[in-house]
């Protein structure tokens, strides 16, 4: 039986086995968002295992997908494949082959296998008001990836952001599961905002988001305030525009509509829960932080403060 399709945009297709296992399904591949192809493979396949994370499943089996340009060195698309290799391995999950076509530009990704048990299974749905919102990765990406394409990124940063979209979120995952999940998805293309509506909308609440809490990548300020948005940002911006209400503006208010390569997991949680999951979240790498809460509906799904 099919748990969840496609009517709630959810992060991936969950099927029923049993009354103990469902099979969450995803694909996911993108363009190279960084020269290096090593880190490309890395980064997008942390995107697609992702997907059965926000779920609250567990990567099992992997399939790679992969466009290639003739023209180029295939040792190039040996790296992208040990890339992603080495992220499905650190994933637990097994990768049993895949298919490569040769096309102008270079695109890498996996379709995903995932187990979790039906009944705790994480939608995007299911948000209860008093609820707090965690994210578990600093924002930016967006911006960094088109600072590194106007070749202004310096190192420091750029090892940041990398580190940053390498990092599966099955770690963060793994920690939520000690504590109740109301649902949760992971940040990607709609950005922070595109997908916190996504929640708030398949809930039928208005979440609330503090702009001033937002964890960034280091130099994602300076950029946006340099206009260095990526055109996904505006078109994110205008997608949501009728449904929030924004009384912020400037580099935090665009690092919200900010495009994530493989970004963090959006939770929304009990207040009683918070401080607990926020304690075992400050053990990670990376920086997680409370970023909103959850009300009833006020007209609006979203309200930026
Ligand atoms: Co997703
Ligand atoms: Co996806």
């Amino acid at each position: 039986m099919l748990l969840v399709g496609t009517e709630t945009s959810d992060d991936a297709a969950v099927y029923k086995i049993s009354e103990e296992l469902a099979v969450i399904q995803t694909v996911d591949f993108f363009t190279p968002v960084t020269d290096d192809p090593y880190l490309f493979g890395q980064i997008a396949a942390a995107n697609a295992l992702s997907d059965v994370y926000a779920m609250g499943g567990e990567p099992k089996l992997a399939l790679n997908l992969a466009a290639f340009p003739n023209c180029l060195n295939t040792e190039i698309l040996g790296e992208i494949l040990k890339g992603g290799a080495d992220k499905v391995m650190e994933a637990g999950a097994v990768l049993a082959g895949g298919h490569t076509i040769s096309d102008n530009e270079p695109k890498y990704g996996l379709c995903v296998t995932g187990f979790v048990h039906p009944k705790k299974m994480w939608k995007n749905c299911g948000a209860e008001p008093g609820d707090l919102l965690v994210l578990t990765k600093p924002l930016g990406s967006g911006v960094l990836s088109t600072a590194e394409k106007g070749g202004i990124i310096r190192e420091a940063e750029h090892l940041e952001a990398v580190k940053t979209m390498t990092t599966l979120n099955k770690y963060a995952a793994e920690l939520a599961k000690e504590f109740q999940v109301h649902c949760c998805t992971d940040i990607t293309g709609f950005g922070l905002a595109g997908h916190a509506m996504e929640m708030a909308k398949g809930s039928k609440k208005t979440f609330v988001i503090y702009a001033e809490k937002l964890p960034v990548l280091s130099g994602a300020r300076e950029y946006a305030e340099m206009g260095l948005i990526p055109a996904g940002a505006y078109r994110n911006r205008e997608f949501l525009e009728k449904d929030m209400e924004s009384r912020i503006s400037g580099w935090r208010e665009d690092l919200l509509f900010d495009p994530q390569t493989s970004g963090g997991l959006l939770l929304a949680i009990p207040t009683e829960d918070a401080a607990g999951l926020m304690g075992r979240l400050s053990g990670l790498e990376l920086p997680s932080a409370v970023v909103g809460e959850v009300t009833e509906e006020k007209g609006k799904f979203l309200i930026f403060v």
